[in-house]
């Protein structure tokens, strides 16, 4: 254990923000353990050390931030990266095989490529609001160490004619450019939006262009449109896609396994998870993880580690309250 003298120092240089200071004191305890024959112990530490002293950005394993999209590509994309990982899910069990496969193909890309053979990379994702979609593309792009950029259709909609186009054009270049998940968010909004204005040639122009453009794209970067209202869509626009997955509400047994997942870091032992599972009927998997995360709030603010079933079914009636309105 490290001595208190050691323990007021790092406090001293922690309140100082004085970082290198902060450091060197974790070093003397570092040296002090291992003097000591804690050499595990030790080797952590110095490890640790390591990692701070380490530039922000590979910190997290992250690839070299590119130049961040400019001139008029940066109104049309945002990009951001993700440590979300698929495991970070709960997922029916064949539904998770076929994110998994996606994975796979994007990673052993060059063993496909060699046998002529194309991995999947054209992705549509189709499910209620809350399903898990917007995470989904995270953690693809997460398991994928690639950059998430998220297509901001509110720009990519113009009021002028033809202009749409040419930005979809914009965007597709930049998948040749720079490979990254590419995520078309809210894609029925071209229809939707379009059709609030009466201006139907231009959303069947819009569509085409996407099609064309999907169509031809032959990037090695990972396309994912997700859509709350498949029936928006043409249907010409599913056979585009390499895969179409839906998502469907959860079964009790998934909302069990979210409840788990949000509340792993709390006690809750004695919960009565089948009966629990069953009253979320009716929430999406969004609306239970929220549930989950207030209930523990309830915990925190209460001082307690424990989240007992009382703060997770008040949690879970009052989402499903709050969800009837
Ligand atoms: N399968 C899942 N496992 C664990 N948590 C999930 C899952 N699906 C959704 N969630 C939780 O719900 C939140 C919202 O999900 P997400 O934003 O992916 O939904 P969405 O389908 O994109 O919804 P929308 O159509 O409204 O954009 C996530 O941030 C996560 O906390
Ligand atoms: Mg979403």
């Amino acid at each position: 254990m490290a001595a208190s003298k050691h323990l007021i120092a790092l406090l001293r240089s922690h309140i100082a923000g004085d970082n290198e200071q902060f450091l060197s004191v974790a070093m003397q305890v570092a040296a002090h353990e291992a003097r000591q024959g804690h050499g595990i112990l030790a080797k952590q530490l110095r490890d640790l050390v390591d990692e701070a002293r380490l530039p922000k950005v590979s910190r997290a394993n992250r690839p070299v931030p590119f130049a961040q999209p400019k001139g008029e590509l940066a109104a049309l994309i945002s990009a951001s990266y993700s440590d979300t990982r698929l495991a970070n899910m709960v997922l029916p069990t064949a539904l998770e095989g076929r994110l998994r496969r996606i994975v796979t193909e994007q990673r052993q890309q060059h063993r496909l490529t060699k046998h002529g053979l194309h991995s999947r990379r054209k992705i549509l994702l189709i499910g209620s609001p809350g399903s898990g979609k917007t995470m989904t593309a995270t953690a693809l792009a997460g398991e994928l160490k690639l950059a998430l950029f998220t297509v901001v259709l509110d720009s990519l909609i113009t009021r002028f004619m033809g202009e749409t186009a040419t930005k979809l054009r914009l965007v597709f270049d930049a998948m040749l450019e720079t490979r990254g998940v590419y995520f078309f968010d809210e894609f029925d909004a071209i229809g939707s939006r379009r059709a609030e204005r009466n201006d139907v040639g231009e959303i069947r122009r819009v569509l085409n262009s996407f099609l064309q453009f999907l169509e031809n794209d032959d990037s090695d970067s990972l396309i994912i449109a997700a859509t709350n209202h498949p029936d928006l869509l043409d249907p010409a626009l599913f056979r585009r896609f390499d895969d179409v997955i839906h998502y469907d509400m959860p079964d009790p047994s998934i909302a069990e396994g979210i409840l788990k997942k949000r509340l792993s870091g709390f006690d809750v032992k004695g919960m009565h998870w089948k009966h629990i599972a069953e009253t979320t009927c009716g929430l999406s998997q969004a609306e239970i993880s929220r549930a989950a995360d207030e209930a523990a709030k309830r915990a925190v603010l209460d001082d307690r580690i424990r989240v007992t079933r009382g703060d997770l079914s008040g949690a879970i009636a009052e989402r499903k309250a709050s969800a009837q309105h």
